[in-house]
C-alpha cells in the first residue's frame, strides 16, 4: 500500500464509519444511499448481487428482503457466508454460471439486478474502457435472461468516451434511468450509478 492510499484511507469518513458499524466494505455507503432516495430494493423478492464479494451489499439486501428474500450473489473472488444468500464463486460472464444462475432463479424471475461489478484498473483508459464495457455488457445480458417485466437495475458505470451509449441502451429498455453518484463515492473517480426502474421487456 501507497502512502497516498494510507492517507486517503485515514482521512475517510465512511471507512471510519464502516469500521464502527461493522460492514463488510465501504461499498455499502454506496448501496444504502442509492436505496435511500430510490428505493429499490424489494421486501421479500429475488435480486442478483453481481461482483458481490465481500459481501456488503448482499448484506445489506438481505436484510432489508427479510427472511422471504432469495439473493444470489456472484463473484470471481471468494466470499465468506452469509445467511439468506446464495453465493456461487466464478466468472459471472462464463456460460456455465449463466447456466446456474438459470437453475437456481429461472429465467425473468428476478426483481431486481445489482452490478457493482468493476475491472481491475490499470490507469490505461483505452484498456480500462474495454474492461468496464464487457463487465457493463455482462450485466445487461443477466437483465435480459433474469429480470422481470417491471423489474429494477442498478449498476457501476464509469465515465468514458462511450459510456453515454451504453446509458441509452438502458434508457431504451427501462421506463425510467436516474444517473447517481451518492456522496459516498469518491469525488475523484469517474464511477457513477445508474438507477433503471421498471423493465419493459
Ligand atoms: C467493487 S467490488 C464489489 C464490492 C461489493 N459490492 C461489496 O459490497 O462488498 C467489485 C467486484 O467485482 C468482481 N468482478 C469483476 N469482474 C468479475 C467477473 N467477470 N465475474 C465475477 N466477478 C467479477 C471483483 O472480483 C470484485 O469483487
Amino acid at each position: 500500500m501507497n502512502n497516498k492510499w494510507t492517507r486517503r484511507q485515514a482521512g475517510d469518513p465512511f471507512v471510519k464509519k464502516r469500521n464502527l458499524e461493522g460492514h463488510r466494505s465501504r461499498a455499502v455507503f454506496k448501496l444504502e444511499q442509492l436505496n435511500k432516495k430510490d428505493k429499490f430494493i424489494p421486501k421479500a423478492g429475488t435480486v442478483i448481487d453481481l461482483g458481490s464479494s465481500p459481501g456488503s451489499w448482499s448484506q445489506c439486501v438481505s436484510k432489508i428482503s427479510g427472511p422471504k428474500g432469495k439473493i444470489l450473489a456472484v463473484d470471481g473472488r471468494p466470499m465468506s457466508k452469509l445467511e439468506g444468500v446464495t453465493f456461487l464463486e466464478g466468472d459471472c460472464g462464463d456460460p456455465n454460471m449463466i447456466k446456474q444462475v438459470e437453475y437456481l432463479i429461472g429465467l425473468n424471475a428476478c426483481d431486481l439486478v445489482l452490478s457493482d461489478l468493476a475491472p481491475n484498473m490499470t490507469g490505461i483508459k483505452l484498456v480500462d474502457a474495454a474492461a468496464w464495457r464487457n463487465l457493463i455488457e455482462i450485466a445487461m445480458q443477466y437483465v435480459t435472461l433474469f429480470l422481470k417485466p417491471g423489474g429494477n437495475f442498478v449498476g457501476k458505470f464509469f465515465q468514458f468516451e462511450d459510456t453515454e451509449e451504453v446509458v441509452s441502451n438502458f434508457k431504451s429498455q427501462f421506463s425510467a434511468v436516474y444517473r447517481r453518484k451518492p456522496v459516498s463515492s469518491r469525488k475523484e473517480s469517474r464511477e457513477f450509478f445508474i438507477v433503471a426502474k421498471e423493465y419493459r421487456v
